[in-house]
């Protein structure tokens, strides 16, 4: 067996999983990748293929992903391609690998040109959280995987969003009796889109929620000092295209999501750009058909639904002076 990690997380968490598999009888070898987006790639794949042949892996064997969703989808590419794929298993350490990047069997590196350009689908046989492992993780990035589980409330489940405009503090200082019955739910909620919709098909479209300019971002910031939820966030808050016809988010939406956002810290504007940067990342993008691209838009607080829109027409000309 491979445990993959990060040393920040490794350093913490890698030894005690370590001893209690090898109390269980398994043996697993420690492989450490740089951190950061940036490791999210192929060198760092072929890196992990030779370790685990240097470890004599085998169609037998598993691969063990602890950290965020960064080591989750290289670890899980890995395993997924190594021997034609082998068996993996998820260790989340971050909010966002716990409600979000886990859960799904999404798995991917990124090319210069886009994010998760070249991966797979391939379900991990367990996904196993602790949460006491988030003492440890920074708030600005728990604040990001709350982006995360704001826009699952936002798409799904108009409740949870009430219970997070209640409880947002006390889940940021991690407060164990409000936080994990939200996480329940938003793992409940990421799962049962991708159980009824697997391959995106349609109906996991709507996690994209902010996702189609969020990775815009990501790209034209060569991934590099982005976190994932930030631009989420960022996307979350701005009003849906004007371009787009009635019926619309009922007024003051985009004020509730903004308010939201801004209690768990998050930024909630976009970082300023040329329009036309913008529109070159977009149409990038690996869910453009064609010209046009599926934008997730928000009908109401609890309910989302794919549009067909021109990258033009979500980033309209009037975009550039209100950002
Ligand atoms: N596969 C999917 O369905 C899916 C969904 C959403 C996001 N993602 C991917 O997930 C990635 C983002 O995940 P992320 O936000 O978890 O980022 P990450 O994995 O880069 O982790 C963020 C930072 O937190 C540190 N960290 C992790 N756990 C810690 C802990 N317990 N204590 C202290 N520090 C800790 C890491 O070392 C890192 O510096 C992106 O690559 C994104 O594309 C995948």
């Amino acid at each position: 067996m491979a445990l993959v990690t990060v040393p920040e997380v490794g350093r913490r968490y890698a030894g005690k999983l370590v001893r209690s598999l090898r109390d269980a009888g398994v043996r697993a070898a420690r492989i450490e990748v740089p951190d950061g987006d940036a490791s999210k790639n192929l060198r760092q794949a072929g890196r992990l293929f030779d370790a685990f042949l240097d470890h004599g892996l085998d169609r037998g064997s598993a691969v063990v992903a602890l950290g965020g969703g960064m080591v989750g989808d290289l670890a899980g590419f890995a395993a997924a391609t190594f021997l034609r794929g082998i068996a993996f298993v998820q260790v989340p350490t971050t909010v966002l690998a716990m409600v979000d990047a886990s859960i799904g069997g999404k798995v991917a590196v990124n090319r210069p040109q886009g994010k998760n350009l070249v991966g797979a689908f391939h379900q991990p046989r367990l996904v196993w959280i602790d949460v006491a492992t988030l003492r440890s993780l920074p708030r600005r990035e728990r604040a990001a995987g709350f982006a995360e589980v704001v826009k699952a409330a936002a798409l799904w489940d108009a409740a949870l969003f009430a219970r997070l405009e209640r409880d947002a503090e006390a889940l940021m200082d991690l407060d164990s009796r409000r936080l994990l019955p939200v996480l329940q739910r938003a793992c409940a909620i990421k799962a049962e889109v991708v159980r009824r919709d697997e391959r995106e098909g349609g109906l996991r479209m709507l996690l994209n929620l902010g996702h189609t300019l969020a990775h815009a971002v990501e790209a034209l910031q060569g991934y590099r000092g982005v976190r994932h939820g930030d631009p989420v966030s960022m996307r979350l808050a701005l009003p849906s295209p004007r371009s787009l016809q009635a019926p619309l988010a009922p007024p003051g939406t985009t004020r509730r999501l903004e308010a939201l956002l801004r209690r768990f810290g998050l930024p909630t504007e976009l970082p300023r750009k040329p329009r036309k940067a913008y529109l070159e990342a977009l149409r990038v993008d690996k869910k453009s058909l064609d010209s046009r691209i599926r934008y997730i838009a928000l009908r109401r607080i609890g309910k989302a639904e794919p549009v067909s829109l021109t990258a033009e027409e979500i980033l309209p000309a009037s975009w550039g002076r209100r950002t």
